[in-house]
């Protein structure tokens, strides 16, 4: 399929990369961008041969927030009937598979709560995240005011969300909102790398772990651990676990099958 607002390519037929590609707005998401992503990381999804996806923007820019002309003139029903606040912003969670952000430069508003709706975020070092909207006169619409605090706690979330100020890389690193910082030049190397070592994992293994880290979000800690269990015990119904377990014993490389 032919996209405007995005690009998308294949690593080593193995990893599934969606670059944003709207420069002159700073890959402000605006509807066509985000009926376009929904739709390439429902692709990749589904293809057989992708063991991880990666949602990356450009140099300046992750994304700096929902597009603000398209939304400045919306009365409450548009906003509320309108499918471009709501629609495809939780695509990106039913994603199954792996889904890491690359992110260099700004990710704002709705670019941040974008970057924290992917499974883990790998900043360049010149990354800048925030949740500005206050500045404009309303409150992060895609998860904001609840990923922010559950990654970060509450006194960074409420510092972001009532000053509009933003987070630089280090403090990101420092505050859990990513996973690793490296230098701006290393990023899609690093960010590459870490989808090729997932994709060499089990993926039955892979989506049992997401699905389990995600639980944890969502329920007690007894309820998670019960779940994890049952996934856990799942998983020796799987060729994966005897092929993973024999190779450990046998002392060589395990050749997953996905089965
Ligand atoms: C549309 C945007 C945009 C946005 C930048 N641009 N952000 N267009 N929507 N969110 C456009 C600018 O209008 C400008 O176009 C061009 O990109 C370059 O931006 P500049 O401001 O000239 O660049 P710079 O001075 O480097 O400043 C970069 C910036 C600033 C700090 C990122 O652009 C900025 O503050 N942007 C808005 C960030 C923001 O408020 N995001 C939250 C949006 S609300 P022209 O044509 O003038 O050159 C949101 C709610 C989510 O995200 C809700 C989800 C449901």
């Amino acid at each position: 399929m032919a996209y405007e607002t995005i690009d998308v390519r294949t690593e080593a037929d193995k990893v599934g990369i969606v670059t944003l590609n709207r420069p002159k707005q700073l890959n402000a998401l605006n509807e066509q961008l985000m009926n376009e992503l929904g739709e390439a990381l429902k692709a990749f999804d589904a293809d057989e041969r992708i063991g991880c996806i990666i949602v990356t923007g450009s140099e300046k820019a992750f994304a700096a927030g929902a597009d603000i002309p398209a939304m400045a003139k919306y009365s409450f029903v548009d906003a509320y009937k309108g499918d471009y606040i709501t629609r495809n912003w939780e695509t990106i969670r039913s994603v199954r598979k792996p889904v890491i952000a690359a992110v260099s430069g700004y990710a704002l508003g709705g670019g941040c709560e974008l970057a924290m709706m992917c499974d883990f975020i790998i900043a360049a070092d010149n990354a800048k995240f925030g949740q500005p909207e206050i500045k404009l006169g309303v409150i992060p619409g895609a998860g904001g005011t609840q990923r922010l605090p559950r990654a970060v706690g509450k006194a960074k979330a409420m510092d972001m969300a009532l000053t509009g100020r933003m987070m630089d890389a280090q403090e990101a690193e420092r505050a859990s909102l990513v996973s690793r910082v490296v230098p701006l030049d290393k990023l899609m190397e690093e960010a590459i790398g870490a989808a090729l070592l997932i994709s060499s994992h089990s993926l039955i293994a892979t989506m049992a772990a997401k699905e389990s880290v995600n639980r944890a979000f969502e329920s007690g800690l007894s309820d998670g651990v019960m779940f994890e269990r049952r996934l856990f015990h799942a998983l020796f119904a799987t060729q994966d676990q005897k092929e993973g377990m024999d190779a450990f014993i046998n002392k060589r490389p395990a050749a997953f099958a996905n089965r």
